[in-house]
């Protein structure tokens, strides 16, 4: 084919890595390819970083870090912290620790990323805080997973131009449908778009590489979120569409190179086969808590979950390894780390048809879609529905007594970071070997009757870490055990703090010390009149107009700065001044400081307690000017019958114009 010979290969100093196809291929490997991550067994606190990481984040603390911290703090234009900084921070080591985390959702939780980073980013004269630079780590996951990717693959350019593609970008062209870019009549370009598609992911399968609709669905991504693919070139056969542009390629980003960019971390969590897929205990998950939660750096591909506590350079992600040792020679793998098949395996969601479609027609369909999609060809130990990847991790035997779920498979199957209820991907933020004083934890998730966040991610995540985790492996901040509380308590219509008091005194290797939690829900603005735009829109909207996206983007930035509103303001002034507050507590702890008065002021109206969720109640039962977000009606269809029709409408939309 033409575009065959046309497709290049990048590895030029400062350029992306691009291979030549969308085709991993089988190598010789390399001395080491999987390391433990260690683990903090009591008698043995031993977690490492991988030295690519640690050598990063160390640079971008000393180098980067420092100075916008001290600019940060000494930076008055919000009000005072009241603390000589001097004092809070003795040694350079000592300045705050902090990072953020954005939620799935779609791309609503792409767009809704998109406008909270733009109030958190120091080239925004906001105020807010430069949260997007100070960030040490930016970890997204499925809709979160599309920002966090782009943004940094496209070098960190200010959040407008790259979704609405402005100032040289191309845009996420948000408006072209994933599923139908050119409209429902556009048959023949249409046609064109699925055919560019299928040949990538019938080159892999042709390689001798299992695949599933979730390589198809990632290319589909690769055009909207990475920037080969532009308007003039979507329906192009031989236009280059980032088939080969590999997701660890991040690292020759200039920003990267110069420690400028929050280290992105992609989340996803493997699943055991469909029979073990579980909705049992739960009516809003699909995978069960206890299993392993993936992260991708550019540098590596593993779990510090303690049923795993392993990883593989991600240029070597999905070699065949047993026990931790190549099958042969040449079983090590190259180019399984396709840009956009990382987003699509953090976004997998389509195992969820498999408990939620009850009929068999449509699951045949689904399943069978793998094989039709690589014509013959494709390899029969496929598995449907989930991302594929050759298990790295097989008859891998964890440290500490922990058995690792999925070690018996020869491909790993991993699905939606979201699908096991935690949809703010904060697990690998907890790693104690990290060290994070604060975590901004965005949500989007579409929880309550209206759409809007309820806490249940948060509360996932602490089951998950109280329940699997046992031997400090992490630790997370006291808060509500409901979702009905986060509700009754007004936490899901403004920022919270979540562990402002610390039980370890600073000290990061004692149980129960964990980062404080600032939570920034997706919220309905506090005024709203006929024309305002209301960012619960459905998290399976595969398009949005521009306009819509302008209006999504507002208003997300808009909620990012509101902070916790009374008495119909629209913005608290404090709001910059207390996150501030909140970013440096924990190193104030750590020097001995006490709370200053300013400070003390700030966290008392924005940290949760049990003591104080009474008066959180009435306040929330009382406030007027209640916008009918807090839905107490028993709706008709309960949230497990909507997300069934949701995924069933997608699922369906998607087998319609693949068929
Ligand atoms: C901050 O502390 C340092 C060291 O104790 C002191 O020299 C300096 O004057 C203090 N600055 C302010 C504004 O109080
Ligand atoms: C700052 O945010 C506003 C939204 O209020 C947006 O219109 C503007 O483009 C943003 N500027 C930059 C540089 O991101
Ligand atoms: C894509 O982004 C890279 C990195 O910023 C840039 O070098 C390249 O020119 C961009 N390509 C297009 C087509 O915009
Ligand atoms: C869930 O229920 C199914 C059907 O009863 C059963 O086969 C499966 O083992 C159960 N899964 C778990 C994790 O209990
Ligand atoms: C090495 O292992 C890979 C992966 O299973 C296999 O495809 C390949 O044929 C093997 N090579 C040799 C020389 O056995
Ligand atoms: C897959 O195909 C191979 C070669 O055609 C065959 O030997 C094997 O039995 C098949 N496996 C399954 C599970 O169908
Ligand atoms: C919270 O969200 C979950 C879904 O994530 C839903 O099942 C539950 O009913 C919601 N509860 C409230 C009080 O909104
Ligand atoms: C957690 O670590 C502390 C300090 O090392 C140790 O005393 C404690 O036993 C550990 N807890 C568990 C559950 O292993
Ligand atoms: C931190 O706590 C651990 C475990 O309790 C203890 O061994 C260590 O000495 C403490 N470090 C400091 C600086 O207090
Ligand atoms: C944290 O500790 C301070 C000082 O002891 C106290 O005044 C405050 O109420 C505590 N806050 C929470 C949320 O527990
Ligand atoms: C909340 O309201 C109830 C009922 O009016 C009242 O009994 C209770 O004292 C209030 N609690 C707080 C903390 O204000
Ligand atoms: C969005 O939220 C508003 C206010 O809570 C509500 O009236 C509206 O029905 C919601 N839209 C959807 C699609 O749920």
């Amino acid at each position: 084919m033409v575009r065959n010979l046309l497709r290049l290969i990048v590895l030029a100093s400062g350029s992306l890595a691009q291979l030549d196809s969308y085709a991993p291929t089988l190598v010789t490997c390399p001395v080491t390819v999987l390391t433990r991550t260690g683990s903090p067994l009591p008698g043995s606190a031993n977690q490492t970083l991988d030295s690519g990481e640690a050598t990063y984040i160390q640079k971008r603390r000393t180098e980067v870090l420092a100075p916008l911290w001290e600019t940060y703090l000494s930076d008055t234009t919000s009000g005072s912290t009241g603390y000589n900084i001097s004092h809070l921070f003795p040694i350079s080591s000592s300045w705050p620790r902090v990072s953020t985390s954005v939620s799935g959702g779609g791309y609503r939780a792409a767009l809704y990323g998109a406008g909270s980073l733009s109030a958190l980013d120091s080239r925004n004269a906001t105020n807010a805080g430069p949260f997007l630079q100070l960030s040490e780590y930016l970890s997204g996951l499925s809709g979160g997973s599309w920002i966090v990717s782009s943004l940094a693959m496209a070098d960190l350019p200010d959040l407008f131009s790259l979704v609405l593609g402005l100032n040289g970008e191309n845009g996420w062209a948000l408006d072209m449908g994933l599923l139908d870019p050119d409209g429902v009549l556009g048959i023949a370009d249409n046609t064109d778009y699925y055919q560019i598609l299928l040949e990538d992911v019938r080159a892999k399968a042709n390689a001798g590489f299992p695949v599933s609709l979730v390589d198809l669905w990632g290319r589909a991504l690769s055009f909207h979120f990475f920037n080969g693919t532009t308007r003039s070139n979507f329906y192009d056969e031989a236009a280059p569409h980032d088939q080969g542009l590999q997701w660890s390629s991040i690292k020759y980003t200039p920003n990267f190179q110069s420690w400028t960019m929050p280290l992105p971390l992609v989340v996803s969590t493997s699943r055991v086969s469909a029979a073990a897929q579980t909705s049992n205990t739960s009516d809003t998950t699909v995978i069960p808590l206890a299993n392993t939660q993936f992260e991708f750096t550019p540098y590596t591909m593993g779990s510090f979950d303690p049923s795993l506590a392993a990883r593989v350079p991600i240029e070597w992600a999905g070699s065949y390894l047993v026990n931790g040792v190549p099958i042969n020679s040449t079983s090590c793998v190259s180019g399984y780390e396709n840009a956009g098949f990382v987003i699509g395996t953090s976004a997998a969601l389509f195992n969820a048809a498999e408990e939620v479609i009850d009929d068999p027609n449509i699951i045949s369909a689904l399943s069978s879609l793998g094989n039709q999609l690589a014509d013959v060809s494709n390899p029969n130990y496929s598995i449907p529905l989930v991302a594929n990847w050759p298990n790295s991790f097989k008859d891998f035997v964890p440290e500490g007594g922990a058995t690792f779920e999925s070690a018996g498979n020869d491909i790993l199957q991993l699905t939606d970071g979201g699908e096991n209820g935690e949809n703010i991907p904060l697990g690998p933020l907890l790693v104690k070997a990290r060290g994070q004083d604060m975590i901004l934890a965005l949500d989007s998730s579409a929880d309550t009757d209206f759409f809007w966040p309820n806490g249940t991610s948060l509360i996932a995540t602490a089951d998950r870490i109280a329940g699997y985790f046992q031997r400090n492996f992490s630790s997370f901040p006291p808060i509500p055990k409901t979702a009905e509380d986060f509700v009754q308590q007004g936490l899901n219509l403004r920022p919270t703090f979540f562990g402002c008091n610390t039980t370890g005194n600073g000290n990061s290797s004692v149980l129960g010390n964990y980062p404080i939690v600032v939570y920034l829900p997706n919220s309905p603005p506090v005024d709203v009149g006929d024309n305002t735009y209301l960012t619960n829109t459905s998290t399976f909207k595969l398009d949005y107009s521009m306009s819509d996206q302008v209006s999504f983007l507002e208003a997300a930035h808009q909620n990012g700065l509101k902070g916790f509103t009374a008495n119909g303001q629209t913005q608290d002034p404090d709001w910059p001044l207390c996150l501030k507050c909140a970013a440096v507590d924990r190193a104030r702890t750590r020097a001995g400081v006490e709370r200053s008065a300013a400070c003390s002021t700030c966290l008392n109206k924005y940290c949760w307690s049990d003591g104080i969720a009474d008066a959180l109640v009435n306040a929330t039962a009382s406030a007027s000017n209640s916008v009918g977000t807090q839905s107490t009606s028993n709706a008709s269809l309960s949230k497990r019958g909507r997300k069934r029709g949701a995924l069933m409408a997608s699922a369906s939309a998607v087998l319609m114009s693949l068929l």
